[in-house]
């Protein structure tokens, strides 16, 4: 059967129907080679970087080899958390890493306290936020979240440069 997903501008992805829920069993599957990505997010990880929040991490792609260079540079408490709303991404990320905390939300208002040192929204997850609000409510949270010397790298495939 093939489903067709309508977003309306203005609202959030999870009000037109549980995309995701449906994708996660082939997201992994379906992607494409990600290793360059991968590299270059582990870069992120700095010298004395404890914390790391993904938000929109879906089954973890980013998030593992993130957290993977996080924990072995033997910071005490680190500590690593994905966000997502999709719980079947979530469910696939959990099966593929125990020790990172997978918690489901919405990145406008992510369920987390922080500081958090690095904040990631890889793969176009700010994207999928259609209004100005929208984001300027990510945004904000992401701020409230971070720690003093902290940021945040988001990545975008073909942005909108008029917001
Ligand atoms: C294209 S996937 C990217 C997943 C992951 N960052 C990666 O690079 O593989 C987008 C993810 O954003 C999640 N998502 C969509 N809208 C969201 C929202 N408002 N809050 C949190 N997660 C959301 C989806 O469930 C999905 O897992």
């Amino acid at each position: 059967m093939t489903k067709v997903y309508i977003v309306v501008p203005g609202e959030r992805m999870a009000d037109n129907g549980p995309a995701f829920d449906d994708f996660a069993d082939y997201y992994d599957m379906a992607d494409i080679d990600r290793a360059p990505e991968t590299a270059f997010y582990r870069t992120l990880i700095g010298d004395g970087a404890r914390s790391l929040l993904e938000l929109c991490c879906g089954t973890g792609t980013i998030t593992i080899p993130m957290a993977e260079k996080l924990l072995k540079s033997g910071e005490p408490g680190a500590r690593i958390v994905g966000v997502d709303e999709s719980d079947r991404m979530l469910d696939i990320a959990r099966r593929r890493a125990l020790q990172i905390e997978w918690i489901k939300g919405d990145m406008r208002d992510p369920p987390v306290k922080g500081p958090f040192d690095v904040v990631v929204c890889c793969f176009h997850g700010f994207q999928l936020l259609l209004s100005n609000d929208d984001l300027l409510q990510a945004f904000r949270a992401v701020r409230a979240v971070m720690s003093t010397e902290g940021f945040l790298h988001s990545m975008s495939i073909s942005p909108i440069f008029s917001f």
